[in-house]
């Protein structure tokens, strides 16, 4: 059977044609937390699970207060989805915009939702010269009298770059004056060592024209609930997005996991300071491996460019998986090509055995 969306990172879809098992590979494509969901979200869910035969609250009081704390962000604020991905689809739907800046390579499901809704999505391309960092000057001449929204990763999947607070407030500004909507995706945010640099949670009050979408399936480990949320201070559009979604979206499991999941401190610690190690030291290891170009990284994964002319991505994804590792073949993202490869962190030992594969297959 064809798996209905097909992503470049589709892992059913690729163990499915190579009759391997889940069970039996590391997935380095996923960019998912690999401590795993946290206990406190495991049993809450066990302990509630009665709770299937009744209807979320609608309004989803209690989970917007939850996320309202853990954000220091008004409840009013916050509108719960069912994972990132519906709140990008929801906001797109409700602005209807006809012309819109997508800072790529990106994530391709902007793309999908923009032409899916009738407009134009144009790409600015990230300079790979510059390691894919953004130049606001250049983008700012980009911009034109049709622009509507500027889509912007922050970190970027797949390029691991960010932009910080004080240049993102010179984009909202100059959008903010032109009457154009900024979608920030924070899906990747809480792995970035700097959050309160990076993230834009506390400058959404100054800027109505501001969306920020983040999830639960990365950092927390919990893509199989599906829990996401928009944070936006433009009250009469969030009233308007409200309007169009679908009622009781987030279901009652992930409601119940959205109301525990920010409170526990001790695992969200846990993985901050796996991640902050062992970007360190894959970043030393990687620094080390001849015949690549490694980008430096605020997020989970690592992009790197394989320089050695006879190696291509498709040819390391194979010799990958032959020792169960399963990693992004990145060449299908916009203005990547079949030298470029990404991989996400996962336990040390995992990692190690996955650095040394690649000094082996480059050698
Ligand atoms: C940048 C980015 N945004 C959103 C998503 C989807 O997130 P969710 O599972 O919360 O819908 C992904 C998934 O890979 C992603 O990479």
């Amino acid at each position: 059977m064809q798996s209905i969306t097909i992503h470049g990172g589709d892992i059913d879809l690729i163990l499915q044609n190579r009759n391997l098992k889940k069970e039996n590979i590391v997935n380095f494509s996923g960019n998912v937390n690999p401590i795993g969901p946290s206990e406190t979200v495991k049993n809450a869910i066990i302990k509630n699970i009665d709770k299937i035969s009744q209807y979320p609250d609608v309004e989803y009081k209690n989970l917007r207060s939850s996320i309202g704390k853990y954000l220091n962000v008004k409840p009013e604020y916050i509108i719960p989805g069912s994972g990132a991905t519906e709140l990008i689809s929801i906001f797109i739907k409700t602005i209807k915009p006809k012309n819109t800046i997508i800072i790529a390579p990106a994530y391709s499901e902007y793309e999908k939702e923009i032409t899916m809704s009738g407009g134009n999505a144009f790409l600015f391309p990230l300079d790979e010269k510059l390691n894919f960092d953004l130049n606001l000057n250049k983008l700012f001449k980009f911009i034109n009298d049709e622009t509507d929204l500027i889509i912007l990763c922050n970190p970027n999947n797949p390029t691991g770059t960010a932009i910080g607070k004080y240049n993102a407030e010179k984009l909202l500004d100059f959008c903010s004056k032109r009457n154009i909507y900024v979608m920030v995706d924070e899906t990747y945010v809480e792995f970035t060592e700097n959050l309160t640099e990076i993230s834009m949670t506390s400058i959404v009050n100054k800027f109505k024209n501001l969306f920020i979408v983040r999830g639960t399936a990365k950092f927390f480990a919990c893509p199989g609930i599906r829990l996401g949320y928009g944070i936006c201070s433009n009250t009469k559009l969030l009233s308007e997005i409200f309007r169009l979604k679908e009622p009781w979206s987030v279901n009652v499991f992930a409601e119940i996991a959205g109301n525990c999941i920010f409170n526990d401190s001790e695992y969200i610690e846990k993985t901050r300071m796996l991640i902050n190690n062992e970007r360190k030291k894959i970043s030393a290891f990687l620094s080390e491996i001849k015949n690549i170009k490694f980008y430096p990284t605020l997020s989970n994964f690592f992009l790197i460019k394989i320089l050695k002319n006879d190696i291509t991505s498709d040819f390391i994804f194979e010799e990958f998986l032959k020792c169960g590792f399963v990693i992004r073949d990145a060449s299908s993202f916009a203005f990547l090509n079949n030298r470029y490869i990404r991989f996400c962190i996962m336990l040390p030992e995992q990692n190690n055995k996955l650095i040394n594969k690649l000094k082996e297959i480059l050698k």
